[in-house]
């Protein structure tokens, strides 16, 4: 409860806006560096960069692409990188197998990293969809995504990704009863300090077109995904998620997309008291990038204020393409 300030002329806010240095000291949130996890695309080959146009700015990296960004962006303070494979389609197949191949490409850069940049933590997505023929999170029978099977699929991909060494898992399929799966098999196979930062409020959105471009799954795609990702209509929906998904063994929780749902990162923080993160996705970006490439808005300010206001609704950190480019402004200016 906020209490009623003294009437004008007694209270006169402005007092506190007068300068840089007195907005700064009542300043309640700040934007750091740390607060922020990098998603980072990756693609086979050798000093490969290649441009996503409806990501502006973004590349796909080959590995060794990818350690050298992914070491400028730990110099620059980011504790924490998400990674996202290009799969060719003809490593797809309808069982998507490739997810659980030890040797596929996510695993071989989480290896890499690693070994290469120790201290910065890697996170992997858990979902079928850059792997699978139809595009789909899950396993697809008959048209319907089959919840059970998919679970068994889930479990096996996580095991690899354990295995090659990814520090936090994060179930992003929407499965019931993934995260309990996960939890489990993690814990039978001595892997009890891998993290998991489930994606429990993940909404059936239309802001993730430039990342299914990125990850080469649009062209694969048959239908949506409104049969597993929640309904932007529902909040109460979204927590009782959330409790799930804390009591099945998730340590972390995300809210996915991020700007619309700002109400849902609030009620997740004040309700339940856990790490909580947003993603701000592939289209949250792509338009603050194409209204900036336009000239119609400050692409910098834009993006700081957006990830700012993450912060304001209680958020502990963010996913966000822009986290190289914000960390390394802020290491030039701190805010
Ligand atoms: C895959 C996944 C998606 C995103 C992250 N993991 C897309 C989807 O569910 O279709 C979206 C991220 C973004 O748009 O930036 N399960």
């Amino acid at each position: 409860m906020i209490p009623t300030p003294a009437p004008f002329p007694a209270s006169r806010p402005r007092r506190l806006r007068r300068t840089l240095w007195i907005r700064d000291l009542v300043a309640e949130t700040r934007l750091t560096p740390e607060d922020l996890i990098w998603p980072v695309f990756i693609r086979e080959g050798e000093g490969e960069r290649e441009p996503i146009p409806s990501l502006p700015g973004v590349v796909r990296h080959s590995i060794d692409s990818a350690l050298e960004a992914i070491n400028e962006a730990a110099n620059f303070g980011i504790p924490c990188v998400s990674l996202f494979p290009y799969t060719e389609p003809s490593d797809k197949n309808a069982e998507a197998t490739e997810a659980w191949n030890p040797d596929n490409l996510v695993c071989r850069a989480t290896r890499a990293i690693k070994h290469h940049i120790p201290d910065i933590g890697v996170m992997v997505d858990v979902a079928l969809d850059p792997y699978s023929s139809d595009g789909h999170d899950g396993i697809v029978r008959d048209g319907v995504i089959a919840n059970d099977e998919s679970l068994m699929a889930l479990e096996r991909m996580s095991l690899v990704l354990a295995e090659s060494g990814a520090d936090i898992l994060g179930p992003s399929d929407m499965m019931d009863g993934r995260i309990g799966v996960i939890r489990r098999a993690l814990e039978r196979n001595d892997f009890q300090d891998v993290t998991i930062m489930s994606y429990a409020a993940k909404y059936a959105s239309s802001f993730y077109g430039p990342f299914r471009d990125a990850v080469g799954a649009s062209g694969a795609l048959k239908g949506d995904k409104k049969t597993y990702q929640l309904d932007p209509a529902n909040g109460d929906e979204a927590m009782r998620e959330v409790a799930a998904d804390l009591a099945e063994g998730a340590d972390m929780i995300m809210v996915k997309p991020g700007m619309p749902y700002l109400d849902i990162c609030t009620r997740v923080k004040t309700s339940f008291g856990v790490p909580t993160f947003a993603y701000q996705v592939s289209g949250e970006y792509a338009m603050i990038q194409a209204a900036a490439n336009n000239g119609w808005i400050d692409g910098d300010r834009a993006a700081l204020e957006s990830l700012i206001a993450f912060k304001r609704a209680g958020c502990d950190g963010i996913l966000t393409y822009f986290a190289p480019k914000i960390a390394e402004m802020i290491a030039r200016e701190p805010l």
